[in-house]
């Protein structure tokens, strides 16, 4: 039986407790807080102990208790991201296993930063097929493992994190009302991380170098019109405008991006939800954590009209249009935590700094895996 609609019913995040400042950043870096704050909006963002899997994971669970659900309830893991810890077997299966969601189908899906904006439009399309009934979208990132500390340029605007939420079918109208993807990928070089990927198997850069190409220029500016133009577009299909959108959740790249976003789009930054200050760039995690932090503070409200536009390497982009359902709050709560951290978040940095040479490539040229197994995380 197909559903006509998926609505949202339920909502969570995993985000690591220890806290990287612009004084840490400045530690090591030449940089300052002065400059990352003007240029970017940043003040902190989080560096993770555990493995991306296991953020994941706590974040699903969440969401799932979050909709009154078991883990045996769902049929399709969608994990959006694209710091994946093995080609194979893939991470949506790691979460799988870990939540003990025995029924269910388990996919990646890698547009980098947009990749929760496109997982949950593939989840929505496959409830609205029949394909799937109830489904756990996450966004989750783990960058700092595999980022080039030796590099100001990109080394200051990323950080961990996750979020999930569920789709289930519905015969009410809400849930995504309008989804716009593409891809810029004429642009596709100016942004790549040489090291991430098979074909980097036995070449001069290793598999597990983490050398990163960021032209930050030219990735603003397509930023930008990518996010603008999908959001105009989404809005248009959907037939309705930005004076009736509540809340804009945007990708967390940079405030003035967002700033630019919201003018091109005649919407106030007092219904734009900001959170780049406080996690930095989560790539594919930033749209789901934003929503979450979104709800806990009260700023999603019963049928809100909901805009998160989004944008990342490939250099991808898509605008999505939900319209939130009546409940506003969890029906219930998981007790999955992640473990205590018992490292200060540049102690972790110096850390993946120690397995990495001056260039930013991992001492032993392949990358070992960093969390030797992904364990089931903690019941609270
Ligand atoms: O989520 C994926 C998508 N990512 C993005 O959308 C990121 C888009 N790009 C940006 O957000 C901005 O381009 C950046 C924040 C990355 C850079 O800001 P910018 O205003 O474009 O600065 P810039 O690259 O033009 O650099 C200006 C100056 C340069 O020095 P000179 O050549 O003027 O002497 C840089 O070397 O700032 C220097 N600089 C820094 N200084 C202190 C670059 N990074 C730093 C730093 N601290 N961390």
């Amino acid at each position: 039986m197909t559903a006509l609609h998926a609505a949202i019913t339920g909502w969570g995040e995993a985000l690591p407790p220890a806290i990287l400042t612009n004084e840490d950043l400045s530690t090591f870096l030449d940089t300052s807080d002065e400059w990352i704050t003007q240029r970017t909006g940043m003040k902190e963002r989080r560096v993770s102990h555990v493995s991306a899997v296991e953020m994941a994971t706590v974040a699903a669970a969440r969401a799932i208790a979050c909709a009154g659900l078991t883990p045996a309830d769902v049929d399709l893991i969608v994990y959006g991201g694209c710091t994946n810890e093995e080609a194979v077997p893939n991470s949506a299966s790691g979460v799988q296993v870990a939540l003990g969601a025995t029924r269910a189908a388990a996919m990646d899906v890698n547009t980098a930063c947009t990749s929760f904006l496109y997982g949950l439009s593939t989840a929505t399309a496959m409830i609205r097929t029949g394909m799937a009934r109830t489904a756990v979208v996450i966004g989750v990132e783990l960058i700092t493992q595999y980022m080039d500390w030796t590099n100001r340029n990109v080394a200051v605007l990323f950080g961990d994190g996750a979020a999930a939420v569920v789709v289930q079918a519905s015969d009410r109208a809400e849930g995504l009302i309008g989804s716009v993807l593409g891809c810029d990928a004429e642009a596709r070089q100016s942004l790549r991380v040489r090291g991430l990927g098979c074909s980097y198997a036995n070449k001069a850069v290793s598999l597990g170098d983490t050398i990163w190409d960021f032209d930050g220029q030219v990735i603003f500016k397509r930023a930008v019109h990518g996010m603008a133009a999908a959001s105009a577009r989404v809005l248009a299909e959907a037939g309705v405008t930005a004076d009736q959108v509540d809340l804009v959740v945007p990708h967390q790249a940079n405030l003035r991006i967002i700033e630019a976003v919201a003018r091109s789009a005649g919407i106030g930054m007092d219904r734009v939800m900001v959170t780049v200050h406080r996690y930095g760039n989560m790539s594919a995690a930033t749209v789901p954590v934003s929503l979450v932090d979104a709800l806990k503070e009260g700023r999603v409200k019963p049928g809100s009209l909901l805009l998160m536009p989004g944008f990342g390497g490939g250099l991808t982009y898509g605008a999505v249009l939900v319209r939130w359902g009546d409940r506003v709050t969890p029906l219930g709560e998981s007790s999955m935590t992640l473990p205590p951290c018992d490292r200060t978040a540049l102690e972790l940095v110096h850390e993946i700094r120690a397995r990495q040479d001056p260039h930013g490539r991992s001492a032993a040229g392949l990358m070992a895996p960093v969390f030797a197994e992904s364990r089931v995380p903690h019941q609270g």
